[in-house]
């Protein structure tokens, strides 16, 4: 049957496992132009309705260094639903496609498109996830602490797709994740309930950001107003300015802690030049890792 990575809870804790550990070997391979490649023959299609830097050019590279090619398809190709139903888009692009990755708004839109297509279908961000985010970023976290187990987290700022994201990881590997968000930015309700019994992870939203970070072995943030939100962009910044992660936020969290960002940043504004600049910032390897964590993605949704 053929496997779709819409969240990061379509993969079990031990396929997250192997897939990090098949995203180093990967990198390693690519680093010494040996890079795999399982998808010759194959095509991709990059469904963007929003705009991309890391995932588009991740996606497009790593797909042509595993041998394949790809299709950029945008909103004058597909309206999702409006031109044509979800359902025949999805019977369509299964007849050219190997594997359908997307970028949207809607996630049960994607959810959607992932039930009747009969080739994989990967999620390259909706408003409610971004799991090859939290790939890219597993695998930098495990190159630069050796372990992904029993970490402290702290993710900052607004309860977005990257918050749940987070929420969702935590259900497959065991940490301490801890959101420092104030109570009008909170992550999905139903994501957080559902993580929290899930009973791996000690999980919890803090209002109090010195109390967020404190002992944290990662601090993590993302733009306060996502795609589609730029509205809202006041809004936020009221809500999250004790939020930001500036030098004397990160003196709370433990010494050797990394500073992690999904990337694009508002500098100055979640996070100051000073710490996205600095020692502890990891943020330019979580973006090449993009390129790796999803190259394992896909081989092993294509293999
Ligand atoms: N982090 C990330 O997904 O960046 P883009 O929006 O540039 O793809
Ligand atoms: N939360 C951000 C992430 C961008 C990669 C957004 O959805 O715009």
């Amino acid at each position: 049957m053929k496997r779709d990575f819409l969240s990061e809870t379509d993969f079990s804790s031990e396929e997250i496992r192997s897939a990090l550990a098949l995203a180093i070997e990967v990198k390693a391979k690519t680093k010494r132009g040996q890079c795999p490649t399982p998808m010759k023959g194959m095509v991709a299609a990059l469904i963007f309705h929003k705009p991309s830097l890391r995932t588009r050019c991740s996606f497009e590279v790593g797909v042509r260094q595993l041998g394949g090619g790809t299709v950029y398809i945008t909103d004058a190709e597909i309206e999702l639903g409006k031109r044509e139903s979800i359902h025949d888009v999805a019977l369509v692009m299964s007849r050219y496609f190997d594997v359908i990755c997307i970028r949207t708004f809607g996630h049960a839109s994607v959810e959607e498109l992932a039930r009747h297509a009969s080739v994989p279908v990967v999620n390259m961000l909706t408003d409610l996830l971004h799991p090859c985010q939290l790939m890219g970023d597993m695998q930098t976290i495990l190159e630069h602490k050796g372990r992904i187990d029993g970490l402290s987290v702290t993710y900052l700022g607004d309860g977005n797709n990257l918050a749940n994201s987070w929420i969702n990881m935590a259900s497959r590997i065991p940490m301490k994740l801890r959101i420092g968000t104030s109570p009008d930015t909170m992550p999905d309700a139903k994501i957080l309930a559902a993580a929290k019994k899930a009973g791996l992870s000690e999980i919890s939203v803090v209002h109090d950001p010195v109390a967020a970070v404190d002992g944290a072995d990662v601090i993590y943030t993302d733009v306060w107003a996502s795609m589609g939100q730029k509205d809202k962009a006041a809004e936020k910044q009221k809500a999250l300015q004790a939020f930001q992660i500036n030098a004397a936020l990160v003196a709370k969290a433990k010494k050797d802690a990394i500073v992690m960002h999904c990337l694009p940043a508002e500098r100055g504004r979640e996070i100051t030049d000073e710490v996205m600049d600095g020692p502890q910032s990891v943020v330019f390897d979580q973006a090449e890792n993009r390129l790796h964590a999803q190259k394992a993605v896909l081989i092993k949704l294509l293999a």
